[in-house]
C-alpha cells in the first residue's frame, strides 16, 4: 500500500471559535497538525493582550495533548507602538478584515487610509509582525478579490519591509500579484484547490461549500493549482476551516465557511498525488510556512495511506466538506 509521511503539518489560517465549538473542533486540528495560525474573529474580536492570552489558554485546555501550538493573532485596529511592544511576544501575526466583509468582521477597517494606518503598519514591520489580510472589497461577489489587488499594491509599496499575507487567495489576479512585490505572500485553502463556483451553485445549491471568498472560475482554479503543486516558496497551506453549526449552514441565510480541518491532509495528498507532485506537499504544508513566519513547530509525523476513507457525516454537529463521500487517502498514523 502506498504511504506518504508529512512532518509537522501547519495550518496557517484556522477558525477554532470558542466554548463548546472550540472543544469540538480544536482536538480535530491538534490530532493531525503541529500548529495553526488562529483567527481572531470571535465575538467580541480578540483585540487586547488579555484576550489573546485568555483565548490561547482556552485553546490549550481544549486540545488533548500539548503537541499543538496555537499561533495567536490579534484583530487589526490602528494600534499604537506602546501596545504593540507590549503584545508582540504573545502574537504571531495581526489579521486585518475590511469591515463587514465576512463572519464577525464588523469591527474591521472601514477605509484604507494609508496615513492613518502608517504608525501601526510601520511598527509591525519594525517588530517583524506579519499582516494577514482578508482581501475582498464590497463589490460584485465574483470581482471582490480582484478589486482588492490595488489595496495590496498600496500596502506592499508603502510598507516594503512588512510581510503581507494575502489570505485564502482564489483568483488568477492574486496569483499574478504574488511575484510583483517581494513582501507579498499567500495562503491557499484545500477547498479552493478543488472547487469552482459551479460546484457551489451550478447544480443544487451546496451550503457546505459556501464560503468567503467564494470559489471562482476554472482559470482561477488552474492558477491556484499551478502555484500550490509546485509549492511556490511564497505560498502556504491555510485551511480557512470555518465551522458553523449545521442549522446555521442548512438554513435560509447560510453562514459562510467550509469545515475542512479533519480532512484537509487527506485531500491534499489526493490532489498532489493525482498530479504526481506528492514530493512538493511537505513544502506546501509546512516548510514554506516555517521559513516565512520563522517558526519552529513541535515535532509531529503524520503518515497517510492511499486507501478509501469515507468522510464522516458530521463532527459533533458540524458538517464537513464532502460529508459521506469517499476520499482516496486516509490518515494511517500520527507520531
Ligand atoms: C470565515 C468564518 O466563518 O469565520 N468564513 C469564511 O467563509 N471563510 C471568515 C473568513 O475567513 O472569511
Ligand atoms: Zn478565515
Amino acid at each position: 500500500m502506498q504511504t506518504h509521511t508529512l512532518l509537522m503539518p501547519l495550518d496557517m489560517h484556522l477558525h477554532l471559535r470558542d466554548a463548546v465549538m472550540l472543544e469540538n473542533v480544536a482536538p480535530l486540528s491538534a490530532y493531525s497538525f503541529s500548529g495553526a495560525i488562529i483567527m481572531p474573529n470571535l465575538v467580541p474580536p480578540v483585540d487586547t493582550k488579555e484576550a489573546v492570552i485568555a483565548y490561547k489558554e482556552r485553546i490549550m485546555a481544549a486540545v488533548p495533548n500539548d503537541f499543538f501550538e496555537p499561533y495567536m493573532t490579534l484583530f487589526y485596529k490602528n494600534y499604537d507602538k506602546k501596545f504593540l511592544l507590549d503584545v508582540e511576544e504573545d502574537i504571531t501575526a495581526i489579521k486585518l478584515y475590511p469591515a463587514g466583509i465576512t463572519t464577525n468582521s464588523e469591527g474591521g477597517v472601514s477605509s484604507f487610509d494609508i496615513e492613518e494606518m502608517r504608525p501601526t503598519l510601520e511598527t509591525m514591520a519594525e517588530l517583524g509582525i506579519p499582516l494577514c489580510v482578508h482581501g475582498e472589497t464590497d463589490g460584485f461577489v465574483m470581482d471582490r478579490e480582484a478589486e482588492f489587488m490595488s489595496i495590496y499594491e498600496l500596502l506592499a509599496q508603502n510598507f516594503p519591509t512588512l510581510k503581507i499575507i494575502m489570505e485564502h487567495i482564489t483568483t488568477k489576479a492574486a496569483v499574478d500579484m504574488l511575484d510583483k512585490y517581494e513582501n507579498l505572500y499567500a495562503t491557499i485553502t484545500v477547498h479552493h484547490l478543488l472547487l469552482t463556483l459551479d460546484d457551489v451553485v451550478g447544480g443544487m445549491m451546496q451550503p457546505h461549500l459556501f464560503c468567503k471568498p467564494i470559489a471562482k472560475r476554472p482559470e482561477d482554479l488552474d492558477a491556484l493549482l499551478s502555484i500550490a503543486l509546485e509549492a511556490h516558496p511564497k505560498v502556504m497551506f491555510g485551511s480557512d476551516s470555518a465551522p458553523h453549526p449545521q442549522h446555521a449552514k442548512e438554513s435560509c441565510g447560510c453562514a459562510a465557511g467550509v469545515f475542512t480541518a479533519p480532512i484537509a491532509l487527506q485531500l491534499l495528498c489526493e490532489i498532489f498525488d493525482q498530479f504526481g507532485k506528492l514530493d512538493n506537499l511537505q513544502d506546501f504544508v509546512s516548510d514554506n510556512a516555517q521559513r516565512i513566519y520563522g517558526i519552529c513547530p513541535e515535532f509531529k509525523e503524520v503518515t497517510l495511506e492511499k486507501r478509501t476513507f469515507v468522510v464522516p457525516e458530521n463532527y459533533g454537529g458540524v458538517v464537513p466538506m464532502f460529508a459521506g463521500e469517499a476520499i482516496g487517502w486516509a490518515i494511517e498514523s500520527v507520531d
